[in-house]
């Protein structure tokens, strides 16, 4: 067994539901055996429990459970920073000429390395990655992300309309890829993933119902009320659709088990069908606002029971960073319409557990909670930088949290460990 000695901080509970959801220890200890956490609490106590562990200490930084980025997309890695876009422009100007690079394998394969290096240096052990349009891309991201030793959940990209034609596939060939892919990684860590209903036919909507049918324990993953310019064209290709949401629940696709990513224009009946289902929402508040999307509807959301955890969208949004992500939720929700002032603790949340439940990992990992997948990040601040005086004088555990998320970044990251290895 090895002790880290940190300060500790993780949400074991929902603090958008419980008042006490934050497990917070200043002089902290991580206890790992085996690649689980087998203890987490007060160094002291930890201490005396285990007397023969081996102690590392890490005072001066601090541990949190592995981020989560639940909507990130691997061919945009290289497009990162293209700002001055909205959504069509970005599309057809930047991203998709870009995705079709990736039909060359060793061009997909070098893209694939980067993305989880990526991931790693940001802190994210965990992340459900939109993957290529072409499958051997796809392959080698899965390939890249099990040799690194990251916990990703990823899929063939589907579409047959719209978009560019080198892009496209048709339903047979998606379901025919789709189904070796399954077979070679496993129903567990495939995600069916259209890209969005504006580029899918009902044909190519029947196939992701089959594959899922075939495959329950896969997860769904797309795009939904993005932008207003996106559900207007969606309305025109499906006249049938009372809303967007109506597309999917068609075809069988939103349960417990899909991540729909955005979200930010729903209507009313949208947001209850979401909870009924127990669907989760992917929020990329950075995204949002780079493309001005809008202002995600948090609010909203909660009020009427929907599920919502982060992505950092790249190449849309701005970067790797979850903590960059959480902070930006924070900053747009103090100017949403119906504002909300996000605590240390949520924001926490939805950068770790709550992406974890979205998964349905809940079990494995998102926290520090005993017998877990020992997944985590290690802070440490520069000697002398305004971090680490910031730190110094936080009188207490959330006003900690609440500059790491604000002041924090990639260079902070020192350590990252998955699994009972090191990521980092
Ligand atoms: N809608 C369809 N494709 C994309 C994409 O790649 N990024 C974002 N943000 N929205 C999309
Ligand atoms: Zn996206």
């Amino acid at each position: 067994m090895e002790i880290l000695r940190a300060a500790v901080f993780h949400t074991p509970r929902n603090p958008f539901l419980a008042a006490n959801a934050l497990a917070a220890y200043a002089d902290g200890a991580l206890a790992i055996e085996d690649g689980k956490v087998a203890d987490c609490g007060d160094y002291s106590a930890l201490a005396k429990l285990y007397p023969d562990a081996a102690v590392r200490d890490l005072r001066g930084g601090y541990l949190l459970p592995g981020f989560i980025d639940t909507h990130v997309h691997f061919p945009q890695v290289r497009i990162l920073g293209g700002l001055g876009y909205s959504l069509p422009d970005w599309l057809e100007q930047l991203t998709l000429p870009e995705e079709a690079r990736l039909a060359d394998a060793a061009y997909a394969s070098s893209v694939a390395t980067e993305f989880v290096a990526a991931l790693a240096a940001h802190g994210t052990t965990t992340a459900l990655v939109f993957g290529s349009h072409f499958a051997p891309a796809t392959a080698s991201l899965f390939d890249a992300a099990e040799q690194r030793g990251l916990r990703i959940f990823s899929g063939l990209v589907l579409s047959d309309r719209q978009l560019h034609t080198e892009l496209r596939q048709t339903p047979d060939a998606a379901y025919r890829d789709s189904r070796a892919l399954i077979d070679r990684y496993g129903q567990a860590r495939y995600a069916v993933t259209p890209r969005f209903a504006l580029s899918a036919s009902e044909a190519m909507l029947s196939v992701c119902q089959a594959l899922l049918r075939e495959s329950p324990a896969s997860l769904f993953t797309t795009h939904i009320n993005e932008s207003s310019w996106e559900i207007e064209e969606v309305s025109r290709l499906f006249p049938w659709a009372s809303d967007y949401l109506s597309i999917y629940e068609r075809f069988d696709l939103v349960g417990p088990r899909s991540v729909l990513a955005h979200n930010v224009h729903p209507r009313d009946a949208e947001l209850s069908r979401l909870a009924a289902r127990d669907a989760s929402i992917a929020h990329c508040p950075c995204s949002n606002a780079a493309l001005g999307s809008g202002i995600f509807p948090m609010r909203r959301h909660i009020d009427a029971n929907v599920r919502f955890t982060l992505g950092t969208d790249v190449g849309a949004g701005t970067g790797f960073g979850m903590l960059k992500e959480g902070l930006q939720a924070y900053l747009m929700q103090r100017v949403a319409r119906e504002p909300i002032v996000l605590t240390p603790a949520q924001m926490l949340f939805l950068a770790t557990r709550a992406g974890a439940e979205a998964l349905g990992i809940e079990n494995q990992t998102g926290d520090f909670e005993k017998d877990k997948v020992a997944d985590y990040v290690y802070l440490k601040p520069d000697e002398g930088s305004v971090l680490a005086g910031t730190l110094n004088r936080a009188e207490d555990c959330e006003r900690i949290i609440a500059a790491l998320f604000t002041l924090a970044d990639e260079s902070n990251i020192r350590e990252v460990g998955g699994a009972g290895h090191r990521l980092l």
